[in-house]
């Protein structure tokens, strides 16, 4: 089978690396640019938000699956294209990744199954939206309804911040993204993110893996795209998965399915879990980045298949089967990120890391200058790592940061400890 990956973060990398184990890959063909995609795959010219030169590259090069790691390009219609032209996709139609680029959207599905979720108001006025809040009790949460680089959500504790947030999203700081907003009501809890495969009726569920949003230790400092993440998620019990597969994902497949916007690639259920219970957060119509690196590092089966199957409506029977391990991810980010911060500075070390016992680190923002290593974006590398016990994986994945050499280049130190904390970081047998 010939593959064309679209993407060129960390959470591509994981994906091109399971991907190329599967005895069923004949030729893998990534975005040029990324060195650790570079080294397991063709690079080649191609941008996933144009669908029209990425259908002609994977005609002229008889490509059988096109898988799409971001959503962007899916926002751009990619699938639509790539369906159109009998090309079969790993990704969602423009129509059914709604679910992740309207939160309106999502929230009006949500309503229409009777999916748990928090209560909420849509507002496209900054008038109305104050009044609403008026009604609601701190902490107040305010979301820009369209895609905002993780970015358009805030969590205000007083009235006057919230007012402000409104008046910053309505008044164009996230473009059209913000021209409404979302208001809803705070949940208590723990979050995790949950992964299933979807072919547009039926679902290959996956498993959890907890994410690290803030920048900094303790959960401090600005919201990221991730900066760490560990699976299993231990408040994502049995109970959890069965509730969030039956009242969530099910219900939502056969909704949009409904809806003449059948939904096919992963559907990634961010969810807050109190007293045993999820509730949605939000969907995505992609892989967590770094919640997917983790994903890939524990999966026992060929993701090949999942993938084609998938795109082609023709998922296969059967339950994806998982390493028992765990697995930790270190995000190692540039300073100054989620803000401005420098490119250019040399790494050294990483094949180091990656030589130690079930360390793999993948590139996100990375680049070859020559031969040496660069720091090229936000978030440079994923550190990961197996372990018997949560424990045994997080000190595997630090022993692989400490073996990096990158003095302008930050990371939490905390990765998984509240896990750790409350003991539950053990396997059971
Ligand atoms: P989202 O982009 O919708 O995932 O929101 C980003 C983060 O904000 C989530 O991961 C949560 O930590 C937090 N958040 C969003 N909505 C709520 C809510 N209704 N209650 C509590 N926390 C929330
Ligand atoms: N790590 C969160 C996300 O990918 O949205």
């Amino acid at each position: 089978m010939k593959v064309l990956l679209i993407g060129g973060g960390g959470r591509e990398h994981a994906i091109g690396w399971k991907v190329a184990e599967s005895p069923l890959l004949s030729a893998l063909y990534v975005q040029a640019g990324n060195p650790g995609l570079n080294q397991i795959g063709e690079p080649v010219e191609v941008n996933g938000e144009a669908p029209g030169a990425t259908q002609s590259f994977c005609e002229a090069n008889g490509v059988d699956l096109v898988i799409v790691g971001p959503e962007a390009p899916l926002a751009a219609g990619l699938a639509d294209a790539l369906d159109a032209a009998g090309i079969p996709c790993f990704g969602p139609t423009a129509a059914a990744a709604r679910l992740e680029t309207s939160k309106a959207f999502a929230k009006e599905i949500c309503a229409a199954t009777g999916a748990p979720t928090a209560a909420h108001g849509q507002f496209a006025g900054a008038d109305a939206a104050k009044a609403f809040l008026r009604g609601q009790a701190p902490p107040y949460v305010v979301k820009a309804d369209g895609l905002a680089a993780g970015k358009g959500v805030v969590i205000a504790e007083t009235l006057a911040e919230a007012d402000a947030a409104i008046d910053d999203m309505i008044g164009g700081r996230f473009g059209d993204a913000g021209a409404s907003v979302v208001i809803e009501e705070f949940m208590e809890g723990e979050e995790a993110s949950f992964f299933a495969i979807c072919d547009g009726t039926r679902i290959a569920p996956l498993i959890a893996a907890q994410d690290h949003k803030r920048a900094f230790d303790g959960d401090k400092g600005p919201n990221t795209g991730g900066m760490g993440a560990y699976s299993p998620a231990p408040p994502f019990t049995d109970v959890v998965r069965e509730e969030t597969i039956e009242k969530i994902l099910k219900p939502t497949l056969a909704e949009m399915a409904r809806r003449g916007a059948p939904f096919k690639g992963v559907l990634y259920a961010g969810l807050m879990i109190d007293a045993g219970a999820p509730r949605l957060v939000e969907f995505n119509v992609r892989f967590g980045d770094p919640e997917c690196q983790t994903l890939m590092r524990r999966m026992e089966s060929d993701l090949l298949p999942l993938l084609y199957g998938a795109a082609t409506g023709s998922l296969p029977e059967g339950d994806v089967k998982w390493r028992a391990e765990h697995c930790a991810c270190v995000v190692l980010a540039a300073e100054g990120y989620p803000g401005g911060y420098d490119k250019g500075a040399r790494i050294n070390g990483v094949a180091d890391a990656n030589a130690l016992e079930d360390v793999v680190v993948f590139h996100a923002g990375t680049k070859s200058d020559g031969g040496v290593l660069r720091a090229n974006g936000g978030r440079v590398l994923n550190v990961t790592a197996l372990g018997n016990t949560l424990e045994q994986a997080v000190r595997r994945a630090y022993e692989g940061v400490d073996a990096i050499d990158w003095p302008t280049g930050y990371c939490r130190t905390d990765i998984a400890a509240r896990a750790l904390k409350r003991g539950q970081g053990r396997r059971s047998a």
